[in-house]
């Protein structure tokens, strides 16, 4: 059994979460749940925003399999995905990005890889008024961050026999942030000459990303970038509902889906958990339990290839239930 630090998150998360863990036992996963609550769920019981039982026990367990947490707009508490991204320096956000049979999307033969800095640019939460109309909002780019996520690209890149690296910026404009962002790719890349490298301004690679998303390999963005870009890869394969990500630090690393609290489809029982399902999978792969990793995703491509059982948001009639008892009924 190996010790996880649960966050079932707020919005749809409990109901995805929740269809997961059955998913994950059902497969075979060897894992001991520590259960918290995080954000408007920790408020409400008197606690925390971000609870210190949770952070500790995050701190000894090295992995957190987390739901989304909603963050207030424009006022209120600050996001509890940076805080958790930033304190344990997460600095990898991995979100693999593939076409799954049977669901009805923009484009075939997608296979990307996005790598976003996780805990630097404009998410430092650097902002102030500077006097009434004016605000400043600093964003925050060091050699050392840029470096090191330039270099964890090209490693799984090298490892996993990809053949390209592009990476996203505006340097045109943010001549020193970007600048500095986009000069230590190419500085790592020296290293690697097996992996070729290029770089394109972010805005045309949007467009290059909705017309011909099949020429992309693997993505290196800085962190606002890489947050935009990864829900619009999303959307070239059928949605939210389907993309996951690691968060990966040198001692922690914690999973969870790309998408958010969902709030106006929470509760209605109707929320896609393969997303979900999928960071289960990587957290399976990175717990190197392989076995129950190959099981999840056999039971899932199945339930996709068969296409009876898919949810609304990708075209099909079932609900949560539905679809996560057709994922149980592959696994037993
Ligand atoms: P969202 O990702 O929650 O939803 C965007 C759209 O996609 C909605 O129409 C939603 O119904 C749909 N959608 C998302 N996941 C789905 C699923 N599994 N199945 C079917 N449809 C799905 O983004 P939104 O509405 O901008 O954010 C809601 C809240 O979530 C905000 O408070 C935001 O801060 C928070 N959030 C939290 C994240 C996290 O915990 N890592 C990540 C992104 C947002
Ligand atoms: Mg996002």
């Amino acid at each position: 059994m190996r010790d996880v630090t649960l966050v079932r998150g707020d919005g749809i998360g409990p109901e995805v979460v929740t269809a997961t863990m059955q998913v994950l036992e059902a497969a075979g996963a060897k894992l001991h749940w520590i259960e918290f609550k995080a954000g408007l769920n920790a408020v409400s019981e008197g606690k925390a925003v971000l609870p210190p039982d949770l952070l500790e026990s995050f701190e000894h367990t090295g992995v957190c399999f987390k739901g989304p947490v909603t963050t207030p707009v424009g006022a209120g508490f600050s996001s509890v995905n940076v805080a958790l991204r930033r304190r344990f320096e997460l600095f990898a956000n991995l979100r693999p990005v593939y076409n799954l049979p049977n669901v009805r999307s923009r484009f075939d033969n997608v296979d990307l890889v996005i790598v976003r800095e996780n805990t630097e640019g404009l998410y430092s939460g650097l902002e102030h008024e500077v006097v009434p109309g004016v605000v400043e909002s600093l964003k925050i780019a060091t050699e050392k961050a840029s470096t090191r996520i330039a270099k964890f690209a090209f490693d799984y890149a090298s490892r996993l026999g990809r053949r390209k690296i592009n990476v996203i910026h505006k340097a045109n404009i943010l001549k020193l942030s970007d600048g500095l962002f986009l000069r230590c790719a190419r500085d790592v890349a020296r290293n690697y000459p097996g992996v070729q490298f290029a770089d394109t301004i972010v805005d045309n690679a949007c467009m290059q990303l909705v017309m011909n998303p099949q020429q992309f390999d693997v993505l290196l963005l800085e962190n606002l970038y890489g947050d935009i870009v990864s829900d619009l890869c999303a959307g070239l394969v059928g949605g939210l509902g389907l993309v996951a990500g690691a968060n990966l630090g040198e001692r922690h690393a914690m999973f969870e889906a790309v998408h958010g609290s969902a709030p106006d489809i929470a509760g209605k029982g109707i929320a896609n958990p393969t997303a979900v399902m999928i960071a289960g999978e990587m957290m399976l792969r990175h717990l190197e339990q392989r076995e129950a990793a190959d099981r999840l995703r056999g039971a899932l491509l199945a339930v996709y290839a068969d296409g009876q059982h898919l949810t609304g948001d990708v075209g099909g009639k079932a609900g949560t239930e539905e679809f996560t008892k057709a994922v149980l009924s592959r696994l037993r």
